[in-house]
């Protein structure tokens, strides 16, 4: 049975970091509140000459690094982002052409905080399916630039970033033991789109908009949608709670985090956490967590990794893989 195994992951920030310290000059909030309610205590902005696709393509060229590969290698590019560049061509299309690549297929991905599990299934579900032999998948955010930094209820909780892993065909044995992916689990319904939208489209005002969220109506509904999505991977594969080594939970608020892993049984231990360092950068924070973590050593060949995340739609997954 073919399995997509990663193979190399990386990441890329902009250079500039703002502290929680720095927004109170710009709204009324507080340091003290920022951390409490949410865990955030820096985020990165994108400066001029970054964008989602400079910073992607840096995290693709450092999990090709690390993979000992180069962009000849890649058949298939697969950008999830909200931020793109340009309306169109996709992100996916500036960054294979930054990577100096005229081969193969490249697409962006829409799922907002849920894109990067939805371009993990999907790029698995190509190299299972025989389209792909080895896949760049990319989360790569510049929300800084579609915040309205009037409003303290949504400005102090997102960052700008980008992750990437490269996913290549290796045969498994078709059990639990397998290197790769496992299972993926994806989920949406629209009727909650007006939760947490973007206040402008090319279609409807001709504009890029403003990020628009009801926090505390995703916050209701994000512990029991993610914990959902993760008791159905377990119930795919035949694995529990006890069985995982490490969750890389989509970076929100520290307090959906928590919550998630404590209502599934899963130690605080086990769970990476970036949310204080990075904020939410939305379909990067996975990428983005999982570099941090396998570059310090605690994601380790052979570990059982469950990914998760919620998010603008809504949508929501899971994806577990054995590293
Ligand atoms: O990645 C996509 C998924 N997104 C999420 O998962 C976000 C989910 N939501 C959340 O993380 C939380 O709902 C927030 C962090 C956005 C807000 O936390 P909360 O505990 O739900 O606060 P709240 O919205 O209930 O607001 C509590 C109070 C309000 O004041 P009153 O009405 O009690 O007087 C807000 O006006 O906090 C006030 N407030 C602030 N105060 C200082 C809201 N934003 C701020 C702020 N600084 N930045």
């Amino acid at each position: 049975m073919i399995r997509s195994v990663v193979r190399g992951f990386g990441a890329a920030l902009p250079k500039r970091v703002m502290t929680n310290k720095e927004i109170e000059s710009k709204v009324d909030t507080s340091d003290e509140w920022i951390v409490q309610r949410t865990g955030i205590r820096q985020r990165y902005i994108a400066g001029e000459g970054e964008t989602s696709a400079s910073l992607g393509e840096a995290a693709a060229r450092a999990a090709l690094e690390r993979a000992e590969l180069t962009p000849d290698d890649i058949d298939l590019i697969i950008v999830a982002t909200s931020t793109p560049d340009n309306t169109f061509p996709a992100t996916a299309v500036n960054i294979q052409n930054r990577l100096g690549m005229r081969h193969g297929a490249a697409f962006d991905m829409q799922a907002v905080c849920s894109g990067f599990v939805y371009a993990v299934a999907t790029a698995d579900a190509y190299i299972r399916g025989g389209l792909s032999k080895r896949a760049l998948v990319i989360g790569a955010e510049t929300f800084s630039r579609l915040l309205d930094w009037t409003d303290r209820t949504t400005c102090v909780l997102f960052g700008d970033g980008a992750g990437a892993i490269v996913l290549e065909a290796q045969e498994g044995a078709g059990t639990k033991a397998d290197r790769g992916i496992l299972t993926a689990q994806l989920r949406s319904d629209g009727a909650h789109r007006e939760k947490l939208y973007v206040d402008g489209g090319p279609s409807t005002t001709g504009t890029v908009g403003h990020l628009r969220m009801e926090g505390r109506e995703v916050f209701k509904h994000a512990v029991g949608m993610i914990t959902d999505v993760i008791e159905a991977a377990f119930e795919a594969t035949g694995t529990t709670a006890d069985d995982i080594d490490w969750l890389v939970p989509h970076q929100a608020n520290r307090r959906i985090i928590d919550g998630s892993a404590k209502k599934l049984g899963i130690p605080l231990e086990k769970v990476v956490v970036t949310v204080d360092l990075h904020g939410n950068t939305s379909a990067a924070s996975i990428p983005l967590a999982l570099d941090a973590a396998a570059s310090d050593g605690r994601i380790k060949k052979g570990d059982l990794v469950m990914l998760e995340a919620m998010g603008g739609g809504f949508t929501w997954g899971s994806v577990l893989l054995r590293w």
